[in-house]
């Protein structure tokens, strides 16, 4: 796998690889790899000829006061696990090729990013939006692969996508979790052996919220007593527990297909964020 850092020789890596007419997917990270992220590179693999992974710590998706420098950072480690899954080229740009002295411009997609996590980060979608903008550019990708972990970036991209007129295929892959049903995440590092043993109320009572609702309960109800099973269990802080549309992400007070369940809570000094369908 070549490890490439400055943008001359990554242009002329990708130019070896469209020569040879190879498909490119592009599986954008922050490092700190779990096998959610590995899950994004094998249907990267099974689509495409040639893989390419970035690894890059935005520091602009993250706001004042968050794990920006806590954030793991684990190159090397990282690195043997995608040669290991037959990734063909780590991107892993210095700061200064992302974001070089006198950059000005930043990508804000309205709307959609505004509730959930966006209200809850203001900024974080904008720093999102014009990474991934920037990484389109600079791959070129023929398609390029997220996780609907992070299902409301998904959709913030999607429609940058779509606005901006990139034409490769976004492709979502669903969230892979643990046997007890926590959702992979990096930050997940930061929790205590009880941390992580309390972690596990959120999707528990996400997963009985999203069967009493698709049952016909009520939506507030059944939220609140989500909430305080969660609240009961570890977590000090809910930002959100929320029923939303799947494709809009507005907001739904009463059951209407396609819906998902959205939730990001504190537990200790992490926070984490997890979602899933209604059927
Ligand atoms: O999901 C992530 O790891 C990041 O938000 C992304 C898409 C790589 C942009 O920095």
């Amino acid at each position: 796998m070549q490890i490439v850092r400055q943008l001359d020789p990554l242009r002329d890596a990708l130019a070896e690889f469209r020569k040879a007419g190879l498909k490119i997917g592009l599986v954008p990270t922050m490092g700190a790899l779990h096998a959610g992220h590995m899950r994004l590179v094998e249907v990267a693999r099974e689509q495409c000829d040639a893989v390419v992974a970035s690894i890059f710590v935005n520091p602009t998706q993250f706001g004042e006061g968050e794990d920006l420098d806590a954030y793991p950072r684990q190159e090397v480690a990282d690195a043997a696990l995608l040669d290991a899954a037959g990734v063909e080229l780590l991107w892993a740009p210095t700061a200064d090729q992302m974001y070089p002295s006198g950059y000005a411009t930043s990508v804000s997609v309205t709307g959609i990013s505004d509730g959930l996590c966006g209200a809850a980060r203001p900024g974080h979608f904008d720093g999102v939006a014009t990474v991934v903008a920037k990484l389109f550019n600079q791959v070129r990708p023929d398609a390029a692969y997220f996780g609907e972990k992070d299902y409301q970036q998904l959709a913030v991209i999607r429609r940058m996508a779509r606005d901006l007129d990139f034409t490769h295929d976004i492709v979502g892959v669903p969230t892979v979790r643990d046997p007890d049903g926590l959702a992979l995440s990096s930050r997940n590092a930061y929790l205590t052996a009880e941390q992580r043993a309390n972690a596990v109320a959120l999707p528990e009572a996400m997963r009985e919220a999203a069967t009493a609702i698709a049952d016909g309960g009520k939506v507030a109800a059944i939220l609140e007593a989500a909430k305080a099973r969660i609240l009961a269990s570890g977590f000090h802080k809910i930002d959100y527990l929320e029923l939303r549309d799947a494709n809009t992400l507005a907001l739904l007070d009463v059951f209407t297909k396609p819906a998902r369940l959205f939730a990001a809570a504190h537990i200790g000094p992490t926070r984490l964020i997890d979602n899933i369908p209604l059927s």
